[in-house]
Formats: C-alpha cells, sequence, structure tokens
C-alpha cells in the first residue's frame, strides 16, 4: 500500500488544498481535502488497461464551483429538505433555498466547499487519509457545534471504504454522502445507460415534481424501480423521464453495512459492490449533466456518469414516517459505506 501527498492548488483563501492518492498496487484512487471530493478511481479492465471511472475536473479551480456536486462528501444533509426548512423541539430552522425553494445538499456552501484538516494512515492492508472538521452551530442554518472525522482508505482486496463519525452537542439532523459519478466503461466513454445495476431495495420513497419526497415507501414491484434482478439502466428510464433520481430504501438486517447495489459493465467486465449502513440510497443518472467540462477536455453530457449516494431518506427532518436523521448529543452518528472493484483478467 502506498500514499502519496501533493499540492493540488491554491484557494482564493491562500490556503492550500492537498491532493493524496492511495494505491495497492492494483488500483489507486485520489481524493483532496478540499470538499473530501474524489477526483479520480484507477481501475484496471481485462488486458490489464486501466481507466480513470469517475467524472471529475482537471484542476482544483473547477470543484471550487463544481454546480454537479462531482466526487465530494456531501453534508450537513444530504439531498433535499422541502421548504428549506424543518422544526425541531418546537424551534423552526431555516436553510439555504438553492433548488426551487428548497435546499439541496445544504446549499451552494455545504461541506463539499470546505477545506479539511488531513492526516494520512497506513495500516496492515488498508491505506487512506482522515479528515476531520468542526461545523460551527448555524453553519447553513442547522443547530449544534459538529465534530467530524470522516476516513477515505484503499483496502488491499479492491475496496475503497468511507467511514464517517460525527458528535454533536445540540439535536440536529445529520446525513452526509459521497457524491461520486461513475461510469466502469472510464469517464469520458459517454453514456451508463447499457451498465447493468441491481438493487437491494424492495421498496423506494416517491417524489412530486421538484423531487421532494411524498412521504409514501412504495413496493418496486411492477414499476421502473424495479432493480431487484440486474437490469439495464437504459431499459426502464424513458418511464421515468429525465432519469433515475430517487431513494430506494435499502432491504437491512441489522447494523453492519448491508448489500446496497451492484453494477455491472459489458464492454470491460469491470463491476462495482456496494454495501452500506445507511437506510437509503439515491440512485441519480446523471440527468441534469449538461456539457460540463471535465477531465481531458472531456464535456459530460446527460447520463456520462451515475451515483449511488447512501443516506437517509430525502427530508426525513420533515417526515415522522422516515427513519430518524436526528442525532442527539449521547449519541454518535456512524456510516460505513464500501465499494469493492473487480474486473475480469
Ligand atoms: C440529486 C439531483 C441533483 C444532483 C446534483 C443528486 O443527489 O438527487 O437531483 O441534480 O445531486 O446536484
Amino acid at each position: 500500500m502506498k500514499i502519496k501527498k501533493k499540492t493540488f492548488g491554491c484557494l482564493s483563501t491562500g490556503e492550500r488544498a492537498s491532493l493524496f492518492t492511495i494505491s495497492n498496487g492494483t488500483m489507486s484512487f485520489s481524493v483532496t481535502n478540499f470538499g473530501c471530493i474524489i477526483t479520480s478511481i484507477l481501475v484496471p479492465a481485462a488486458g490489464g488497461l486501466q481507466d480513470d471511472i469517475v467524472l471529475g475536473y482537471p484542476t482544483l479551480e473547477g470543484y471550487t464551483a463544481n454546480p454537479v456536486y462531482f466526487g465530494c462528501l456531501v453534508g450537513r444533509f444530504a439531498n433535499r429538505i422541502a421548504g428549506a426548512s424543518f422544526s425541531l423541539a418546537g424551534k423552526r430552522y431555516t436553510l439555504p433555498a438553492n433548488d426551487n425553494g428548497n435546499c439541496l445538499h445544504s446549499g451552494k456552501h455545504g461541506f463539499h466547499k470546505q477545506l479539511w484538516k488531513a492526516q494520512p494512515f497506513t495500516s496492515r492492508g488498508e491505506a487512506g487519509v482522515v479528515f476531520k472538521r468542526k461545523s460551527p452551530s448555524g453553519e447553513q442554518g442547522f443547530p449544534g457545534n459538529l465534530d467530524m472525522k470522516v476516513t477515505y482508505s484503499l483496502t488491499s482486496d479492491n475496496d475503497i471504504i468511507i467511514r464517517y463519525a460525527v458528535k454533536t452537542d445540540a439535536p440536529t439532523p445529520v446525513s452526509l454522502t459521497n457524491h461520486t459519478y461513475f461510469n466502469l466503461a472510464g469517464h469520458d466513454s459517454g453514456s451508463v445507460l447499457d451498465h447493468q445495476v441491481q438493487l437491494f431495495a424492495d421498496r423506494y420513497t416517491p417524489v412530486d415534481a421538484q423531487a421532494i419526497p411524498t412521504g409514501e415507501i412504495l413496493d418496486v414491484a411492477g414499476t421502473p424501480f424495479d432493480f431487484r434482478s440486474p437490469k439495464k439502466i437504459g431499459q426502464d428510464i424513458e418511464k421515468v423521464a429525465p432519469g433515475f433520481d430517487h431513494n430506494w430504501e435499502i432491504n437491512r438486517s441489522g447494523d453492519a453495512p448491508n448489500p446496497v447495489a451492484g453494477v455491472y459493465e459489458p464492454t470491460t467486465g469491470r463491476s462495482m459492490t456496494l454495501w452500506s449502513t445507511q437506510p437509503g440510497v439515491q440512485f441519480y443518472t446523471g440527468n441534469f449533466l449538461s456539457e460540463e467540462p471535465g477531465k481531458n477536455g472531456e464535456l459530460y453530457g446527460k447520463h456520462a456518469g451515475f451515483c449511488l449516494e447512501t443516506q437517509h431518506f430525502p427530508d426525513s427532518p420533515n417526515r415522522d414516517n422516515f427513519p430518524s436523521s436526528i442525532l442527539l448529543p449521547q449519541d454518535t452518528y456512524r456510516q460505513e459505506t464500501i465499494w469493492h472493484f473487480d474486473f475480469e483478467s
């Protein structure tokens, strides 16, 4: 296991962002402490050919804008909160309204735009970076001072593991995720509609025209949301135009990471399997990408990548029937999400 550190760039504040590359001899990934953003994942395929399988920008400047949330850690609350507000213990909190009057991914200046403290580590069969940050009470409108520790690592078994631990001094919603866009054929290979996806989820949360959950939790059987057996992303996508951008309820048994999804790319033979401790996963098929200028001059178009964002259900601070996303001072928010990569050699 090897870790390399270099300067990624300088922010307008004069602070330097670092880029860490972690390699296990077979595959590698790079992550910056600006927004805890994964900037590349290099994975071999048949014949040993390596491709970078995540969408992103060539430089730090790209990530300081990043309107589409490439690769980043999202928080305090991933996904949407209706009306950009919620009530907790009789008090109303107002959040940035950056998406049709709703709050998406905690606004434009969320955790993905912050510089985190970073410390690389290596242990037996695993190496990575520990990121730390304190989020003050009132940041993005949320109550409670947060103390956060997030670890991104690579194992000798080709797993990328993200572990999150958060403490608060006052009750507050917390739901963190990583927003990496994958294209297992290579970031610059066009549409992901031929990837085969399986979701270990019997139910999903339908949404209204603004992508706000209606509050129902419905069976996927007989709907385009049925991914219980592997199916091409493109098979039913037109029935849900402009594409999939929904939360599925992960089938769970116990607190250990549960299987979430399997994805297979037939032309390269690459596949990826996900596990997570979270109750939900947002499967998003890059519906709003439109000529986004990325690495190597690539212009990423609609469906050029997919995201599997493990999370609490969207709008759960306003929905009593969804699993609670409220972190209490006596508890610790913990999440573990594992991405395992396979390739035919
Ligand atoms: C949301 C999409 C949004 C995308 C980029 C996803 O998590 O569900 O609606 O366009 O993030 O912000």
